[in-house]
């Protein structure tokens, strides 16, 4: 097992990443914790994983209350909130009792979104099961809920107080969840590390058969890089915006296909190549290292044209009402180089004529 610390003072935390660890959960907790704890899961990681987690809860002392959320998009929802804090309430939780998440993204989410206001915050620990969740949206304390008009609307910035990354859990993800997660560690290799970028390319294949040296070495760098990044800025007023990447195009394509054509993972590979011809049009980014970035993407196999149903005008639309917008102005983070982005303005007039 291999360790990074997230350096943020008193809000700092380990990230524990190696194989077969779901069974050491009990004794890897950071801190005395009171016995009561909400484990939530979705119902297809429950069905994989629950038992093995809730057994180590309870053998290290913890009355463990299970809530099972519906798997996907529609469980971040101010509606699964209301019933998450029901469970909380009904299995007497106090400000010490720790919420633990064990699934992908949206578990991660929701489950870190109801440790933050339950009770004013009580401690959240991530298990992340997908690889996206793992490289990504475990570390950093961004947690959500969707609203009707938009993605990740109602939120905080709420850190975790653990990390506990069994890799181990990644041969029973879906293939097509696995690629769509390879999107996000390329993003890294593209935004930070151009070493990262050509191990990636030297070792895409044992990567993708989830060889066990490599995956860790992949899985330690990402998150490595994420920490760093956070702890520079945790509350991304600036150099965390490059971790949005292909996000601003990925979320308006994601958005066109109603959240069920695209997985955020492959919307976010368009967004990179999308954002790689932007900066090649604006003279600051090289044809050639498009093209090499291109071609790690399709290789996954990722698919990194605009899709059919791809509307510039309703996609500038969504643009303009991101997060990450202001005054007319959005926010695109454009390659220099392999290993070195840059953030931009870019008006929407100018991003008419770019796309
Ligand atoms: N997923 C981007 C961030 O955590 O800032």
């Amino acid at each position: 097992m291999k360790t990074l610390r997230v350096g943020l003072e008193d809000r700092g935390y380990n990230i524990h990443i190696g194989h077969d660890l779901l069974g050491q959960l009990g004794q890897l907790l950071p801190r005395k914790y009171s016995t009561a704890c909400l484990l939530i899961t979705d119902e297809n990681v429950d069905k994989l994983y629950g038992k093995e987690v809730e057994k180590s809860l309870t053998n290290h002392g913890f009355h463990v209350a299970k809530a099972v959320v519906a798997a996907g998009e529609t469980s971040k929802s101010l509606e699964t909130a209301a019933r998450l804090y029901d469970c909380a309430f009904d299995h007497k939780m106090d400000r010490k009792s720790p919420i633990i998440a064990l699934g992908g993204g949206v578990v991660g989410d929701l489950a870190g979104f109801i440790a933050a206001t339950y009770m004013r915050g009580v401690p959240f620990i991530q298990i992340p099961t997908s690889l996206l969740a793992q490289v990504d949206s475990s570390v950093g304390g961004k947690v959500a809920v969707n609203h009707p008009r938009g993605k990740n609307i109602i939120g905080a910035f709420y850190q975790p107080q653990l990390v506990l990354i069994d890799l181990s859990v990644l041969k029973t993800l879906p293939p097509r969840e696995l690629r769509a997660g390879m999107a996000e560690v390329i993003k890294y290799g593209i935004i930070w590390d151009k070493d990262l970028f050509s191990f990636l390319e030297r070792n895409l294949a044992q990567l993708l058969s989830l060889e066990a040296q490599i995956i860790e070495e992949v899985v330690y760098r990402c998150c490595d890089i994420k920490a760093v990044v956070v702890e520079q800025d945790e509350k991304e007023a600036n150099v965390r915006a490059v971790l949005n990447f292909g996000h601003t195009v990925g979320h308006a394509v994601e958005a066109l296909g109603n959240y069920e054509l695209k997985k955020h993972g492959e919307a976010v590979a368009v967004g990179m190549a999308v954002a790689g011809k932007i900066s090649v049009a604006k003279g600051l980014f090289d044809e050639l290292q498009l093209e090499r970035m291109k071609r790690l993407l399709t290789r996954v196999p990722l698919d990194v044209s605009l899709p059919p149903e791809w509307e510039k005008d309703k996609g500038i639309e969504l643009m303009l009402q991101d997060k990450k917008a202001s005054q007319g102005k959005i926010n695109f983070i454009l390659p220099e180089e392999i290993g070195k982005v840059r953030i931009e303005e870019i008006s929407a007039s100018e991003l008419h004529n770019l796309l």
